[in-house]
């Protein structure tokens, strides 16, 4: 089992976190948010929580009101900007990623992901189909499809939300790639289509959440709709010289969901690995924020 953080990365730093919140930087600015797992105690002073966040998430006082944690509003002091940058280096991959404070207290990029973006990248150069494909469903504003990219791939990049197929467009630009194919639908009934279709990827990427709306009032719901993803996945990877990651965030899934998942459905694979992605504070502090299974076929 992997435990995974994202190192090497000068434009990202968890400084801080518990006592239900977190304190990081991304480029210049820090950020104060709630996140509900970190359940111990933080390790510097209200103080000096106040003095150092440029901006800080008040959940629930923003749209719809709804007292949910996910939702709320940014109270900024006057140095913080509304948009900004970060980047991400990795062998010959120089992401720039628009960052933006949204009212789901998400800023357009999870850190923790970092080292699926270079496991990515790895698993893309090491295989030997000319031009190969990758699909990244869920994809949000692009970070994986990037990093794919980056490496050579063919990259089709699906969500169901136009907005972040936007944002993931401008990070395209911004990083100096093109050339991705950018599709706005339900991310299952899409699948299910290409399997009609007969269309092959060499990697399959996915990063499902607990709910979700496709479009046509299709409904995403991670626990009963998560097998047939994975079982439809295996009809349209490569069957030799493929790559499949599956990342989940939600329902307290454990990484050994994950690799069960993946290995009922594939079997006997010639590489298959698990673990969690995680940040770690300036004190030492593990921040665990996901998990995913990595298999090779
Ligand atoms: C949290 S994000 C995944 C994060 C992303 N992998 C990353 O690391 O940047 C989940 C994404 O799934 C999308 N989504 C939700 N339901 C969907 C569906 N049924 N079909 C396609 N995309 C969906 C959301 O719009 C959101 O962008």
């Amino acid at each position: 089992m992997l435990i995974l953080s994202p190192d090497n990365w000068p434009d990202y730093e968890l400084i801080d976190c518990g006592n239900f919140e977190k304190l990081e930087r991304f480029g210049q600015y820090v950020l104060r948010r709630p996140e509900p797992k970190a359940v111990w105690a933080r390790s510097l002073s209200e103080e000096e929580w106040r003095r150092m966040a440029h901006s800080t998430f008040i959940a629930g006082a923003g749209f719809g009101k709804s007292g949910k944690e996910d939702s709320g509003t940014w109270n900024n002091k006057k140095s913080m900007a509304e948009r900004w940058q970060v980047e991400f280096q990795y062998q010959t991959m120089r992401l720039k990623l628009r960052l933006a404070l949204t009212s789901f207290k998400h800023v357009g990029v999870f850190p923790e992901q970092a080292p699926n973006w270079r496991f990515i990248y790895d698993s893309v150069k090491s295989l030997t189909t000319k031009s190969p494909k990758v699909l990244n469903l869920f994809s949000y504003t692009g970070g994986a499809s990037l990093a794919a990219r980056a490496a050579g791939a063919e990259v089709t990049h699906l969500d169901s939300v136009k907005q972040v197929v936007t944002w993931a467009r401008e990070n395209m630009e911004s990083s100096g790639l093109d050339n991705i194919r950018w599709i706005i639908d339900d991310a299952l009934k899409f699948v299910q289509r290409e399997v009609k279709r007969g269309n092959v990827y060499q990697g399959i990427l996915l990063d499902p959440p607990a709910y979700g709306h496709g479009i046509d009032g299709n409904r995403w719901k991670l626990d009963e709709n998560i097998l047939e993803m994975i079982q439809s996945c295996k009809k349209i990877l490569a069957p030799q010289d493929g790559f499949l990651l599956l990342n989940l965030y939600s329902n307290g899934f454990s990484a050994l969901v994950a690799d069960t998942l993946t290995a009922s459905v594939f079997g006997k694979v010639k590489h298959s690995e698990c673990g969690e992605l995680v940040l770690q504070d300036r004190f030492g502090k593990r921040l665990p924020l996901s998990v995913f299974s990595r298999i090779k076929l």
